[in-house]
């Protein structure tokens, strides 16, 4: 029987630990799924950690070696809210870690495919990580399984997948491929993972449908949000989420069309911020204006330096190859990417307004991840900004709250890294705020002025009312807003600093 048919008898189950009853503990067993999750990245690691939470049992695999072993000790390889919590909860228990795909495969009902889907010099998703799991897959079919994409792929790669697992002698009665394709944000992953507003299931079965509504049952019962040791619920409204069973392809088309709809929105109010400075309004106002009609909503209205991250650049020229592919020349999206790309270049242009030269100009720069709340920093306009300044003959102190390691490894050595944000803003010409961490909307401001050599910030997030800055010494530059101005003198003789 199905949890979510029978959530009571869940929660008797799923509750009961170490000691439970050993007819209980059977029951609990019978309803867990045994699960592979394919590719332990920020997909695959959040949603095997929260499979786990579910109450199912999960093997993680991975084919870097190192990656696996750092897990295994308790390592956590990447920067997410409540993963450590999650991991230190299962470890050993319902997760364990693996590089045997067959093995795996072999002991699971449902494999989960969320290794990476990177683009090709064309624009396409490189496919060929997905392809060789599906091959290896194919040899160790010897029940019925259901094999899900969790990556973001383009639409048809189901039946790709289904053609590669048959090349490979695998009975066709024997397994059925469903597409699940996952809209966790990093940095809220885990609560997004399991508070979604809804879970999209495409299947070519009833069977695959059935196997794949008791993956989530607990969640779509409302049975995981009883219980006492959940994952806190996100400070919104949240009821237990609509499973939507729809084809393959229209699950594949669902979350591009999902990231291709975001991406415009984001590029759609930087669009309105520029002309917003143009014309002298200001864009939070507008935002305020706008977000407030329940037809448009206030989320993803948040002009900013651009979209970055491993997904949305690279979903949005996946579905415009999709498209051209299918025929229809998808022009809206490439006016997506062009304003996102223009957004940066305002920006810079903007800094060099303020500062005049850059070269040999110190700047400290607050923020390298692509936002805030990950250690992510795959096509972070942070980082891309940098590497521009740099290229102008800036010299950059960073600092980031998680991503400064993954920034080492690409930025070059003459970037210099700080402690904290005061250590960053030491000397500095110019405080630049790339990324919305939490920690850079709640600075001390007056820390900050007395380090710094002339008290001019450039959000590029937004993340400070004018007035306040201005009340504490400070010039400040914004995206979609006016200039707020001030006395710029260096610390020492400006008249609030003196007064402060
Ligand atoms: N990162 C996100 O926020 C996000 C959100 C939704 C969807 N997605 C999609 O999910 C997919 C994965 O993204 P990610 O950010 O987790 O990627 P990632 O690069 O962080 O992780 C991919 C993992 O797959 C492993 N891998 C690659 N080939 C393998 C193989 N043959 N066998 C076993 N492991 C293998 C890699 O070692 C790596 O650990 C992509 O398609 C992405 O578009 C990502």
């Amino acid at each position: 029987m199905l949890l979510e048919e029978n959530p009571q008898k869940a929660v008797k189950v799923n509750v009961l630990h170490a000691d439970e009853p050993a007819v209980l503990m059977q029951e609990r067993r019978r309803l867990a799924i045994r699960i592979a999750v394919v590719g332990s990245g920020y997909v695959g690691l959040v949603s095997g950690a929260c499979f786990a939470d579910l109450g199912h049992e999960v093997v993680l695999v991975d084919n870097d070696e190192k990656k696996l072993v750092s897990l295994r000790t308790g390592d956590i390889p990447i920067h997410e809210q409540f993963l450590p919590e999650l991991l230190a909860r299962h470890r050993d228990r319902r997760i364990t870690f693996s590089a045997d795909l067959q093995a795996a495969t072999r002991a699971s009902q449902a494999i989960f495919i969320a290794v990476g889907t990177p683009p090709t010099e064309s624009g396409d998703a490189d496919l060929s990580y997905v392809e060789s799991v599906a091959r290896e897959i194919s040899g160790a079919v010897d029940g019925y399984k259901v094999v899900v994409e969790k990556s973001t792929v383009p639409v048809f790669t189901n039946e790709w997948i289904r053609t590669i697992i048959l090349r490979n002698g695998a009975d066709p009665e024997l397994f059925d491929i469903a597409s699940n394709p996952e809209f966790l944000r990093e940095g809220t992953a885990v609560t997004d993972f399991l508070y979604p507003d809804r879970i999209v299931v495409g299947v070519q079965s009833e069977r695959a449908a059935a196997l794949m509504r008791e993956v989530y049952a607990p969640m779509t019962s409302g049975w995981y949000y009883g219980r006492a040791d959940a994952i806190p619920r996100p400070d919104r409204a949240h009821t237990p989420p609509r499973l939507i069973v729809t084809s393959a392809q229209s699950a594949e088309m669902i979350k591009h069309a999902s990231n291709a709809f975001l991406a415009m929105k984001i590029s759609f109010i930087n669009a309105v911020a520029s002309i917003c400075e143009s014309v002298g309004a200001n864009v939070q106002q507008v935002c305020d204006g706008i977000g407030s009609d329940s037809r448009i909503g206030p989320r993803f209205l948040n002009p900013g330096i651009g979209y970055g991250g491993s997904c949305f650049p690279k979903d949005l020229l996946a579905f415009r190859a999709v498209a051209k592919e299918g025929g229809y020349d998808f022009r809206l999206l490439e006016e997506v990417i062009r304003i996102n790309e223009e957004q940066r270049r305002r920006f810079l242009k903007k800094v060099r307004s303020v500062l005049w030269t850059l070269r040999g100009k110190r700047l400290a720069v607050l923020g390298l991840a692509f936002k805030g709340g990950t250690d992510d920093i795959r096509e972070s306009p942070a980082l891309l900004l940098v590497e521009e300044l740099l290229r102008e003959g800036c010299h950059i102190c960073a600092y980031d709250p998680a991503a400064m390691d993954r920034a080492k490894e690409v930025l070059p050595d003459t970037v210099e890294f700080a402690a904290d944000p005061y250590q960053a803003a030491q000397g500095a010409d110019a405080v630049l705020i790339l990324t919305e961490w939490e920690e850079f909307s709640s600075l001390d401001l007056d820390q900050l002025r007395a380090v710094v050599k002339y008290p001019i910030v450039l959000d590029g997030r937004n993340l400070y009312d004018p007035a306040v800055m201005t009340a504490h010494g400070f010039s400040y530059y914004s995206v979609g807003r006016p200039p707020a101005l001030c006395d710029e003198a260096p610390a020492g003789r400006s008249g609030k600093k003196e007064r402060a």
